[in-house]
């Protein structure tokens, strides 16, 4: 062989090594943190705590927007579906598919962002959820056993190259549990009243996944590059905002100045709010200076 020959060839294994070595740690760090399982008990409720279907369709169809990736009548949807990406597939959430699980098994899913067999789930927004009092999250659960059975059978979720790396790297949180205090108080009640306590909690459980924990906004983690960033809803985003103001946008889409508000922001949900709800987001955000 030339010399040349057996020197290019050098030069170009380098790399080809380099990148086969890459996949493989891609692949066992991606498969060791998707089968990893996390002790975390069902979830037990207070006794004196009921759920109220009517309540919890509320919540679920509405406020907290399950049904966007669940799909309408939750009997289980694709939420993405790529080459890059791979597949998520939302599950049934009917009493077709859930009729074997315990309540505690159910509220440790949609609290802790954990499946049945304790393993974590790929994008599910536990990071909302564990925020939700026992009383709400009783109500969700009593919506879901009264659903009518949907009789589809689950997709599985597979994680695409890309995603893989980005999970690998660290560079989306797809699996909400890893990043989660498990050991969050779980408040038994939080009173639907027009006060910014209540605007807080709602803020918890439905809007800081995208507009993050101090509502500042920023770039959607988990979202498609597509997306614009998040709006600030501290008082310096929102500036000379009046209540009316407040209340427009979240029942038409349109900004003081006219624009409309682009998606994800899910205008759809928020149009549907009480108007008690949309008081209370709008008592705790006054109270967000910077
Ligand atoms: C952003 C999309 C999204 C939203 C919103 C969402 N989920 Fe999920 N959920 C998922 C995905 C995806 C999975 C399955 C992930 C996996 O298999 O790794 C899941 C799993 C679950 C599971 C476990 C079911 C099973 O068979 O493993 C339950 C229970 C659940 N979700 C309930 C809810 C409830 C209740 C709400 C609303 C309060 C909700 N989800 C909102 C995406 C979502
Ligand atoms: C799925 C992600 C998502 C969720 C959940 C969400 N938002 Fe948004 N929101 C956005 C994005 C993205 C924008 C910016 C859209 C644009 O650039 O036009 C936005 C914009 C807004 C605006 C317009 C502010 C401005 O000046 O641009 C308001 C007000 C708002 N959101 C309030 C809320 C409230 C209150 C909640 C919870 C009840 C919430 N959002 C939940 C993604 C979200």
């Amino acid at each position: 062989m030339k010399n040349w020959v057996k020197v290019s060839l050098a030069v170009f294994a380098v790399p080809v090594i380099s990148l086969a070595g890459l996949a493989g740690w891609v692949s066992v760090s991606v498969n060791q943190r998707l089968s990893k399982t996390y002790d975390i008990q069902p979830v037990s409720f207070k006794a004196d705590i009921k759920g109220n279907p009517k309540l919890g369709e509320h919540i679920v169809t509405i406020r907290n927007g399950c049904i966007d990736c669940h799909g309408k009548g939750l009997g289980g949807a694709t939420v993405m579906d790529n080459g890059a990406m791979g597949k998520v597939y939302a599950p049934n959430l009917t009493p077709a598919a859930l009729k074997d699980w315990t309540d505690g098994e159910i509220a440790r899913a949609i609290r802790h962002g954990v499946g049945r067999k304790g393993q974590p789930l790929v994008i599910m927004p536990a990071e909302e959820y564990i925020h939700f009092s026992q009383t709400d999250l009783a109500h969700v659960i009593a919506y879901l056993r009264s659903l009518p059975e949907v009789s589809k059978p689950n997709e599985p979720t597979k994680l695409g190259p890309v995603a893989s790396v980005l999970l690998a790297t660290d560079r989306a949180p797809l699996l909400i549990a890893e990043k989660l205090n498990h050991s969050q108080p779980f408040s038994a009640e939080q009173k639907p009243e027009a006060s910014a306590a209540y605007g807080e909690y709602i803020a918890k459980t439905a809007c800081m996944g995208c507009h993050q924990s101090s509502l500042k906004g920023g770039p959607i983690a988990v979202g498609p590059p597509d997306w614009p960033p998040a709006s600030d809803l501290t008082q310096t985003g929102l500036g000379t905002w009046k209540e009316a103001d407040f209340v427009q946008a979240m029942r038409s889409g349109v900004r003081p100045d006219g624009s409309k508000i682009k998606p994800p922001m899910p205008i759809k949900l928020t149009a549907q709010y009480s108007d008690l709800e949309i008081k209370a987001l709008w008592l705790y955000l006054q109270t967000l200076k910077s």
